[in-house]
C-alpha cells in the first residue's frame, strides 16, 4: 500500500476501506508515514468530512494502537467523558453520587491544558490525593468504595495522542469525525461497560452550536454501541462558566458545596448527568435513577461517599470543613447593567496564566489561584455589587489580571 494514493483517493472524495485507514494509523504511528503525509490526510478529512464506516475504523485503529483495559472482573463499571468545559467539576461530584446509588466507577482522568481544568489537578488540591495507582490497586478501591478516580495511562491510544498534536498544528482539531474517533478511542481502551457522553458547545468549547453538539454526541453514541458499550448522552452550553469558581482548589470546594445542597447550573448537568449513568448502571429508567440521585445527595451519602474517595486515595480532607483561602483582591462593579455576554475560554485562559495550568508539560501548577463569579447571563448586576473574587499569588499578580477579568464580561 502507497500513503500516497491513500492521500489522493480521501483528496478525491472516495471511501477509505479499513485497510487504508489501518495502514495509516499503524504507519503514522512507528514512523513510515510521515507528519507532512500525515497532515494531508487529516486535512482531507477535515474538509470532506468521513463516512460513518470510515469513522469505526479509524476509532478500531487507533483503539488498537495501545492497551485496552481489562475491567471484567468489577462488574459493570460505567464512564463518563466531558468534552472540555471552564468551571466543570461534575466528575468530582458525579462519581461518588454514582458509587452511593449502587454504580461502580473506575474513572480515569486527564490534567488540564490551556483553558480548561483537569479533574486530575483539581482532584491534586486535596492535598496528598494519589492519581497515580496501579489497576490493580484501582480495582481494590472499587471494589471496597464502589469507585476511584486516577490518571490517564499513556498507554491508551497512544496513535491518538501522536495525532492529535499533530491535529493541534495544522488546525485539524474541528472535524466532527476526528474528534468522535479521537474521544472514542480513548474510552473504548479505558474498559467501561456504559459510557455517558457530555458534548459541551459554546464560546468556550470545540463545538460552536448545539446542532453541532449533538451530531457529534450521535457519532460518538453510534460508535460506542457498535462496540457493545451502553451509551447515552447529554449536551450542554459552555456559553458561560458552568459553577461558579474557576481554579483547582476552588473548584475542588465547588463540588463538596454541590454535595452539601448548592443549587445552580453546576447541580443541574451534574444530576442530568449521573441519573443517566445509574439508569445504565442499574438497568432502570431515567426517573427512577434521578429519585436515587438528588436522595444520594440530600441525605448527604454522597458527600461522604467524596470523603472516603479522598481519604482511600492519600487526600487530606481538610477541605471539607472550609475553603482556607481568602481573596487577595475584591472586584466590584462601577456601574449598572445585564450581564448579556462572557467570554467564557478568556476567563478560563487568564485562570490558566495566573498559574492554574501548565502553559508548557512541564510547568508546576498553582493549586490556590483562581476567581470566584457571581452572576450568570441575563442576570443584572449593580453598582457595588462582587463581581470577582481574585486568589492570585499576590497582589500585584492580583492587580495586573483584575482588568481583564473585567473585560471579560459584557454588560
Ligand atoms: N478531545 C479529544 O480527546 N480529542 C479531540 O479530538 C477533541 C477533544
Ligand atoms: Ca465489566
Amino acid at each position: 500500500m502507497d500513503i500516497k494514493e491513500i492521500i489522493d483517493k480521501k483528496s478525491k472524495g472516495k471511501e477509505l476501506t479499513k485497510e487504508e485507514i489501518d495502514y495509516f494509523v499503524d504507519g503514522y504511528t512507528n514512523g513510515l508515514v510521515a507528519d507532512y503525509q500525515a497532515s494531508a490526510l487529516l486535512m482531507a478529512i477535515k474538509i470532506l468530512g468521513m463516512t460513518e464506516k470510515e469513522t469505526f475504523y479509524l476509532t478500531n485503529a487507533m483503539l488498537n494502537s495501545g492497551e485496552i483495559m481489562d475491567l471484567s472482573d468489577l462488574g459493570f463499571i460505567v464512564d463518563k467523558h466531558s468534552t472540555g468545559g471552564i468551571s466543570d467539576t461534575t466528575s468530582i461530584a458525579l462519581v461518588p453520587i454514582c458509587a452511593a446509588c449502587g454504580v461502580k466507577m473506575l474513572k480515569l482522568s486527564g490534567r488540564g491544558l490551556g483553558f480548561t481544568g483537569g479533574t486530575i489537578d483539581k482532584l491534586e488540591a486535596f492535598d496528598g490525593f494519589k492519581v497515580d495507582i496501579s489497576m490493580d490497586d484501582a480495582k481494590k478501591l472499587v471494589k471496597e468504595n464502589g469507585c476511584c478516580i486516577i490518571s490517564a495511562s499513556s498507554d491508551l491510544a497512544p496513535a491518538d495522542k501522536k495525532l492529535y498534536v499533530l491535529r493541534d498544528t495544522t488546525s485539524t482539531v474541528d472535524s466532527i469525525p476526528l474528534i468522535a474517533s479521537s474521544i472514542m478511542s480513548k474510552k473504548l481502551a479505558s474498559g467501561a461497560d456504559a459510557i455517558v457522553l457530555d458534548v459541551k458547545y459554546g464560546k468556550g468549547a470545540f463545538m460552536k452550536t448545539k446542532k453541532d453538539a449533538i451530531s457529534l454526541a450521535k457519532l460518538m453514541v453510534k460508535i460506542g454501541e457498535k462496540a457493545g458499550k451502553k451509551m447515552d448522552y447529554v449536551v450542554d452550553d459552555m456559553n458561560e462558566p458552568l459553577g461558579y469558581n474557576i481554579g483547582n482548589r476552588l473548584e475542588s470546594y465547588e463540588a463538596i458545596e454541590l454535595l452539601s445542597g448548592k443549587k445552580g447550573k453546576l447541580r443541574d448537568v451534574t444530576i442530568d448527568l449521573a441519573s443517566k449513568c445509574v439508569s445504565l448502571g442499574l438497568d432502570i429508567d431515567y426517573d427512577s435513577a434521578y429519585k436515587k440521585v438528588v436522595e444520594v445527595i440530600d441525605n448527604k451519602t454522597a458527600l461522604e461517599k467524596l470523603k472516603q474517595m479522598i481519604k482511600s486515595q492519600g487526600g487530606s480532607t481538610k477541605l471539607f470543613k472550609g475553603l482556607h483561602l481568602k481573596p487577595t483582591l475584591i472586584i466590584k462593579s462601577d456601574k449598572d447593567g445585564v450581564l448579556t455576554k462572557i467570554d467564557c475560554s478568556m476567563l478560563g485562559t487568564l485562570v490558566g496564566q495566573m498559574g492554574a495550568t501548565r502553559q508548557k508539560i512541564t510547568d508546576t501548577i498553582d493549586y490556590n489561584v483562581g476567581i470566584k463569579t457571581f452572576h450568570k447571563l441575563g442576570q443584572e448586576i449593580k453598582k457595588g455589587d462582587v463581581l470577582f473574587e481574585i486568589y492570585a499569588k499576590d497582589k500585584t499578580q492580583a492587580k495586573e489580571f483584575s482588568e481583564k477579568f473585567i473585560n471579560c464580561y459584557n454588560y
